[in-house]
């Protein structure tokens, strides 16, 4: 009879066998419920040799390849701007306000590269995802490049102004690929490109001239990821499900709003006229507004801008923003007294006005 040390021996590799094939079918069967349980997906497959299929050479295919051939080295660009201008030469009181405007884009770009790495790994069609994965590349330059600026600066990196950092956050936890493609994509993407091209035409500061229109022209291929892409998605969608997406976009519209009114005051420490860059946003949101149109079973425009052209858009625009110089009544004071209180009530320091 075997003793039980035998036994145990012969029995070592049948138990190893039976612990290994115990662990490969629970990985397996957990496999099946992950985030990744429709991998690989059969629809990345094409009918056709790739090189035929580039022949109808896809719009939203050339983002990609624009991208590469686009692509520059972050760090080399901002060594020979510093170099070149001998450093940031502003004011404490100016590079303090530069320092509210680029921090918060700053944040941006990194709200941004994560949205680009997740519609990279999650977006259906191949080519939007090959152009959300050369963003991945833009976004992570941008974010480094901001980075170095800011601290280029040598001020104390400011707080995030709490209705950008809400209205992020918020973006950030959504699920909803179509809301994220349209609400970072299109409002935020398209928000930040007028934001760059207008410091960068004001020519705020010689060495951030040298990076933004380099930046401005990285966001315009993401806004065109956006605007190619979107259509296709919201038409498979029921008119309820737009009007969902089209209010939350809306409401983190809304706040973006509120966020570059608190901006006011920085925008005119730099001698430069906030109700210009107003005008561009919204000559350009508009533009992509058009393009989207109307949302479903609505006679709302995706998009609530008016058209800088339009007569109805000074007085508008008198009315949220006056000029210089003219101090804020009736409704417009008091709509400034709200976007104060709100920001106070969610943490925020007062603006000096
Ligand atoms: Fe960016
Ligand atoms: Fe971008």
């Amino acid at each position: 009879m075997p003793s039980i040390k035998q036994v145990k021996k012969q029995l070592r590799v049948p138990v190893a066998v039976a612990g290994a094939v115990s662990r490969v079918f629970g990985l397996a069967v957990k496999s099946r419920f992950g985030k990744h349980r429709r991998w690989p997906e059969q629809q990345v497959l094409i009918d056709e040799p790739l090189a035929l299929a580039e022949e109808r050479t896809h719009r939203l295919r050339r983002i990609y390849t624009n991208a590469m051939r686009d692509s520059w080295d972050g760090h080399e660009v901002f060594r020979a701007a510093v170099h070149k201008h001998g450093g940031i030469q502003l004011s404490r009181e100016k590079r303090e306000a530069l320092a509210h405007l680029m921090s918060m884009l700053m944040w941006g770009e990194l709200a941004a590269w994560y949205v680009s790495a997740e519609l990279a790994e999650q977006l259906e069609d191949l080519d939007a995802r090959m152009a959300a994965s050369s963003q991945v590349f833009d976004e992570a330059r941008h974010f480094y490049v901001l980075r170095d600026y800011v601290a280029l600066l040598h001020v104390p990196v400011p707080p995030l102004d709490p209705y950008f950092q809400a209205a992020v956050r918020s973006l950030l936890s959504a699920e909803d690929l179509t809301l994220k493609l349209f609400a970072m994509q299109v409002l935020a993407e398209g928000t930040a490109q007028s934001i760059f091209g207008f410091l960068a035409e004001s020519n705020v500061e010689p060495v951030l001239s040298e990076l933004l229109p380099l930046i401005e022209k990285d966001e315009a291929r993401h806004v065109g990821l956006g605007i190619m892409h979107l259509p296709e998605r919201l038409a498979k969608l029921e008119a309820k499900e737009c009007q969902r997406i089209a209010a939350h976009t809306e409401t983190i519209g809304d706040m973006f709003a509120a966020t570059q009114v608190r901006m006011i005051p920085y925008y005119r420490t730099l001698d430069l006229d906030p109700r210009e860059l107003f005008r561009r946003a919204d000559r350009l949101l508009h533009g992509l507004g058009q393009k989207l149109g109307n949302v479903p079973g609505t006679d709302q425009a995706y998009f609530r801008t008016i058209d800088p052209a339009s007569p109805a858009y000074q007085q508008n625009l008198d009315f949220v923003l006056p000029p210089e110089g003219v101090t804020p009544r009736g409704g417009t004071a008091w709509l400034y007294r709200v976007v104060e209180l709100g920001a106070r009530a969610m943490g925020a320091r007062t603006i000096a006005a």
